[in-house]
């Protein structure tokens, strides 16, 4: 018996090396953590339980067979994350890069299952060289079981993709298909196609990092969600994601003690929306001040900066934030901000977490660039969300909501159960001065004339009261005590439930 115990301990040792010390070393001195290395950090202490270390892969082309190594490139399990449980699996770049053969996409579908079957979430940490090439197609099949599994799980469990070495080709199309992508900086990247094959076909000389590193997926192309670092800070940030997050869409996201007044009052709110209606002002500053303990958890804060989209705690429960950033582009909507705000109220909506909606909307950004590029499509996509959207809805209106964009932006007409506005809010077809330019066109040459029709225009539209006086907005709240509103609002929201007619499934414009 101690001798198979013992047989046990040398085999699991083995498969604990994985390709073996030097391409271990090597992985660290490209500045990576090991795949087990990076599980050991995910997960909280002594928690991670694996499957199938012993799977090899069954390839017996190119002299395969000679080299079987136990766990076939990838480390799957479960484990808990501050005390719950996630599913997880971690791609061995030292095991023959950690490509992806028949077995080695068996193990992911694996957990993948479980998973979903159990109701927790699925983070992949992804460092490989792509289908394992000497599997050929078995290696494509692999991928896409892998593939429909992300579609499965989606709406279901949060899947969560860390992109921690090389991710290209088709590979990319599973990270793509889970809810966030994070990426580390300077070690990896995502593309459809190489720098070199970019290089044939266009022309065009660019790196892997230009052409997929996390700085351009955060800031260009909007495929990932955050680029960290280094390993160790994207693995801490995902487990602060985690805790906001339910397990699954049966399961409210999760309550947290929390030590902040819900009924905390903020005076410096009441002047935080300048004199001058042009000027911007921070609305992340109505965001941390609202949330508790001051605790604000952005998605894509590198991208399409106009709006802001994140997770914040109410009384301890989680809430989606959306809000439009003054600050630039003057907050208005564009494809961009639209398609950004659209995907996070979907992930909301799916799993139960209510949406809080600050607004200071001029309206939709104008001019032959946007309409070419199909912002009447993209900007419906937002308004399709919110409308479909179920959850909890309360929306403050803090300056500006003018045009479609106020009725895009969480109002009363798309379902939002609560509609507030501060004094210092204008709820009208558009600003003043274009309204005056179209009523008044034939007075345009009179400047006295044009003031005073500004000035009638402003008074009649510039303030929450008409839209107020129709029942549009429920009530004009002092902005100091936005935090108190919305918490009470939403408490009142818990129980709330919507039955919508069947359907197959919607068709989202896209
Ligand atoms: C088998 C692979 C491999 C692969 C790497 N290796 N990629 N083995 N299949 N796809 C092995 C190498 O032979 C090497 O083995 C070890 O992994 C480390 O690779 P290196 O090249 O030494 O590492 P590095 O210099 O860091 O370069 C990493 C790399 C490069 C850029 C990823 O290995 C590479 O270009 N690999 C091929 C990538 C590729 O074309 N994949 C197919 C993409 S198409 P040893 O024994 O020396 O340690 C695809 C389609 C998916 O994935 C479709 C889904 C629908």
């Amino acid at each position: 018996m101690k001798d198979i115990l013992q047989q046990l301990e040398a085999q699991r040792a083995t498969a604990r090396l994985g390709g073996g010390q030097r391409r271990i070393d090597a992985q660290h001195a490209k500045g990576k953590l090991t795949a087990r290395e990076r599980i050991e950090l995910l997960l909280d202490e002594d928690s991670f339980e694996e499957f199938d270390m012993f799977v090899a892969h069954r390839c017996t082309d190119f002299g395969m067979q000679a080299e079987r190594p136990a766990g076939d490139g990838v480390v799957t399990g479960w484990g808990t994350v501050n005390g719950r449980m996630v599913y997880v699996f971690a791609q061995d770049f030292t095991v023959m890069g950690g490509s992806v053969s028949e077995t080695h996409g068996k193990k992911i579908c694996k957990i993948m299952d479980m998973a979903i079957q159990n109701g927790a979430p699925v983070i992949g940490l992804n460092d490989s060289g792509g289908a394992r090439i000497q599997e050929g197609v078995a290696s494509l099949a692999a991928y896409g079981d892998v593939f429909d599994r992300n579609i499965k799980a989606s709406g279901v469990i949060p899947q969560i993709s860390v992109i921690m070495g090389p991710c290209a080709g088709g590979a990319v199309y599973s990270p793509a298909m889970t809810d966030f992508i994070f990426m580390v900086k300077d070690s990896s990247y995502m593309f459809v196609t190489g720098p070199d094959v970019v290089k044939t076909v266009t022309n065009e000389v660019v790196t892997a990092e230009e052409l997929g590193g996390a700085v351009t997926h955060t800031r260009k192309s909007s495929v990932a969600d955050a680029a960290f670092e280094n390993d160790v800070e994207a693995l801490i940030e995902v487990r602060r994601l985690i805790d906001f997050l339910p397990l699954n869409n049966r399961e409210k996201p999760p309550v947290r003690p929390f030590f902040d007044d819900p009924a905390r009052v903020e005076p410096s709110l009441d002047s935080l929306i300048p004199d001058n209606p042009n000027s911007p002002y921070d609305m992340k500053e109505l965001i941390l001040k609202v949330a508790d303990e001051g605790d604000f958890y952005e998605i894509q804060a590198e991208f399409a900066k106009n709006i802001i989209t994140g997770f914040i705690r109410l009384e301890g429960q989680t809430v989606g934030v959306v809000a439009n950033q003054p600050m630039v582009l003057a907050g208005c909507l564009d494809i961009d901000s639209s398609r950004k705000a659209a995907r996070f109220v979907r992930f909301c909506d799916a799993f139960e977490i209510p949406i809080l909606t600050l607004v200071d909307v001029p309206g939709f950004l104008p001019g032959t660039g946007q309409e070419y590029a199909g912002v009447i499509k993209h900007g419906a996509k937002l308004l399709y969300a919110y409308g479909e959207a179920t959850v909890p809805k309360v929306t403050v209106i803090t300056r500006k909501a003018y045009g479609g964009a106020y009725v895009v932006m969480a109002s009363k007409h798309m379902g939002a159960d609560f509609n507030y506005a501060w004094p210092t809010a204008e709820i009208a077809v558009m600003g003043s001065k274009g309204a005056v330019e179209i009523l008044y066109r034939s007075e345009l040459g009179d400047a006295e004339k044009t003031a005073a029709r500004i000035n009638e225009y402003e008074e009649r539209f510039a303030n929450p009261f008409v839209a107020a006086e129709k029942g549009f907005i429920d009530e004009v709240i002092m902005p100091q005590s936005t935090r108190k509103r919305v918490a009470r609002a939403f408490a009142a929201l818990r129980k709330k439930k919507i039955e919508i007619p069947w359907k197959k499934h919607d068709n989202i414009p896209l």
